[in-house]
């Protein structure tokens, strides 16, 4: 199943096939318009005003089963809402989110993104409390705990990011601006000229699907006589990552607090076979691949250095064999891996006499 097999349906009743926002992002959020969340609304329509022509639709589902804070008919919602918050996206029927009763987009919805803790907020500690005493497993249970949770689909339909009512409504605008820039695969040449070395990252994991989308496109590397040398390993596990920053801090005569992966998430190493004799080329050849494939996708990468030393510590060896990895591999490099948190600087002129033509 995917988010474009779902369908909503309107205030006036009419079904609308998700599958017609292929290519957009969505922001699917169920809406209550008595709660200390409503005034996020504002924001809501500033990003819906901003982004709309960029390809960014909201999904307004108001719900009544959070304190019954919406109370009110279809048509009183959307009147308040109108004329308290201008609001201009359209507004769905009022549903259910949790229960048997509620849409089969939201079982979906959070299959794919379960609940990962409340953010800091005002509200943090008093919804915390309550769920508690409700229910002891709360914190495991991907149900929509409260109004204003907020799905993101990404261009392609995959369940991007859930963003609880108390996250900061600055890093749900950040989040769908840096999915609305994803490119076109079709538009290469942009891709290639866009990408920059990123060193300000979000601290959010990107997407699985995205990141097996990076790794796939290393995979697919040329590589001398198809011997196919190099090996990619995915970093996401937080202590692994830093211990790998802090041996890399070590190598380059920094103290360990120093994070030589600019705060990136994860990391994903190349290492190469040394016994087929192009293994340096075949493993940049990766880590190229791998840059461009998370360009295209709207994630930021760079490319850090001194995975060769790396690897011939104990703690590389170490880690080379608890995966099963035998032979002789050299570190080629690592590329720290998230979404950026700052807009990418121009690409620096390129230097005079690059090119040489004959013919
Ligand atoms: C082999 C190689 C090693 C690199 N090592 C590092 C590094 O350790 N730390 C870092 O911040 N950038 C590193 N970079 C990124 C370069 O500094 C960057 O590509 C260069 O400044 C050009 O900028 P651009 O990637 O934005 O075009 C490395 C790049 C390459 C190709």
């Amino acid at each position: 199943m995917s988010i474009y097999d779902y369908s909503v349906e309107t205030r006036s009743g009419e079904d609308i096939a998700l599958s017609g926002y292929k290519g957009k992002v969505l922001m699917i959020v169920n809406t209550a318009t008595g709660c200390g969340f409503t005034p996020q609304y504002e924001p809501i329509e500033q990003m819906y005003s901003d982004y709309h022509d960029k390809g960014f639709e909201v999904i307004d589902i108001p719900c009544n089963q959070f304190g019954g804070q919406a109370p009110g008919s279809d048509d009183e919602i959307h009147e308040f809402c109108v004329t308290k918050f201008h609001t201009s996206f359209p507004q769905m029927k009022k549903s259910d989110v949790n229960g048997e009763n509620a849409l089969p987009l939201y079982a979906y919805l959070k299959s794919q993104k379960g609940f990962e803790g409340f953010s800091e907020h005002p509200y943090k500690e008093q919804l915390e409390k309550m769920f508690a005493a409700m229910n002891p497993h709360w914190r495991s249970d991907p149900d929509i705990k409260w109004n204003f949770t907020k799905f993101i689909i990404d261009r392609a339909g995959n369940v991007a990011a859930r963003f609880e009512p108390t996250a900061d409504m600055s890093e749900v605008d950040a989040c769908v601006k840096a999915l609305l820039d994803e490119k076109s695969p079709a538009d290469v040449q942009d891709i290639i000229k866009a990408r920059r070395s990123c060193r300000s990252f979000r601290s959010e994991l990107i997407v699985k699907e995205k990141l097996d989308k990076i790794i796939e496109a290393g995979t697919y590397a040329a590589t001398g006589m198809n011997r196919q040398a190099p090996v990619i390993i995915s970093v996401r596990d937080k202590a692994t990552r830093g211990k790998l920053a802090a041996l890399n801090a070590r190598i380059m005569g920094q103290p360990e607090t120093f994070d030589p992966f600019y705060g990136a998430p994860e990391i994903l190493i190349v290492l190469a076979d040394r016994s087929v004799p192009t293994y340096i080329y075949d493993g940049s050849l990766v880590m190229g691949n791998m840059m461009l494939a998370a360009e295209a996708l709207g994630v930021g990468t760079c490319w850090i250095h001194r995975a060769k030393e790396e690897f011939e510590t104990d703690l590389g060896r170490e880690l080379l064999s608890g995966l099963g990895i035998t032979g002789d591999y050299e570190g080629i490099g690592h590329l720290a891996v998230g979404y950026p948190a700052a807009p990418a600087k121009a690409a620096a002129p390129r230097k005079e006499n690059y090119v040489y033509r004959i013919g």
